[in-house]
C-alpha cells in the first residue's frame, strides 16, 4: 500500500512546472504548491530579470522578443539543473519547441488553464506584461489562446483553474499528479 508520505516523497522527486497564458495564476498557485509540497519554488521570469538586471517589459524594447525567448530558453535549462521545484514558466516559454522538449523531458509540466475572459480580468490588474501593453487583454489572450493551446495541450497534465480558489487548484494538481503516478509507476 502506498501511505501518504511516500506518495509525497514520489512527487517531490521531479521538478513539476506549470505552464498556460498569462493570468492563469503560475507564480501564485505554484508558490502555494511549493509550500504545500515543501519544494522550493522558482519563478522563470523573476529569474530572468535577477540574469539580465532589467525587468521582462525592459528586455522586450531593448532586444525584442526572440532575444527574451532565447534567455528565457537557457534560464529555464539552468532551473531544470537544479534540484526539484516548483517551477512558474512565462506564458511563452512552453511554446517555444526547444523550451518545451526540455521541460517535459525533465520536469513534470502542469498547464493551468481558464477562459481567456477569467484571465483577462486577471492581467487587468498589473500593468507589467509587454505583449499587453497598449493592447486590449482580452483580444491578445483570445489570439494566445488560438495559436497556444496545441502546445500547451502537450503538458503532461491539464488543470482547470477557473475562479476558484487558489487551493482548489494546488489540490487538483497534487490529485491529478498522484494519479499519473499510480497510472506509471
Ligand atoms: C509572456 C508571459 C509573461 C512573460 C512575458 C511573455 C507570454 O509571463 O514571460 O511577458 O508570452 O505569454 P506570465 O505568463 O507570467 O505573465
Amino acid at each position: 500500500m502506498t501511505t501518504d508520505a511516500q506518495r509525497k516523497a514520489r512527487l517531490n522527486d521531479r521538478t513539476i512546472a506549470l505552464v498556460g497564458l498569462m493570468g492563469a495564476g503560475k507564480t501564485t498557485i505554484g508558490r502555494r504548491l511549493a509550500q504545500a509540497l515543501g519544494m522550493p519554488f522558482r519563478d522563470a521570469d523573476a529569474e530572468i530579470e535577477a540574469a539580465a538586471g532589467r525587468s521582462v517589459s525592459e528586455i522586450f524594447q531593448a532586444f525584442g522578443e526572440a532575444a527574451f525567448r532565447d534567455g528565457e530558453r537557457r534560464v529555464i535549462a539552468r532551473l531544470l539543473d537544479e534540484p526539484p521545484h516548483v517551477l512558474a514558466t512565462g506564458g511563452g516559454a512552453f511554446i517555444d519547441d526547444e523550451t518545451r522538449k526540455l521541460i517535459n523531458a525533465r520536469a513534470m509540466s502542469v498547464w493551468l488553464k481558464a477562459d481567456v475572459e477569467v484571465l483577462a480580468r486577471r492581467v487587468a490588474r498589473r500593468d507589467t506584461r509587454p505583449l499587453l501593453a497598449g493592447k486590449d487583454p482580452l483580444e491578445v489572450l483570445r489570439a494566445h489562446a488560438l495559436a497556444r493551446y496545441d502546445r500547451y495541450a502537450e503538458a503532461h497534465l491539464v488543470v482547470e483553474t477557473g475562479e476558484a480558489a487558489h487551493q482548489t487548484a494546488v489540490d487538483a494538481i497534487i490529485a491529478g499528479l498522484n494519479q499519473r503516478l499510480v497510472a506509471s509507476p
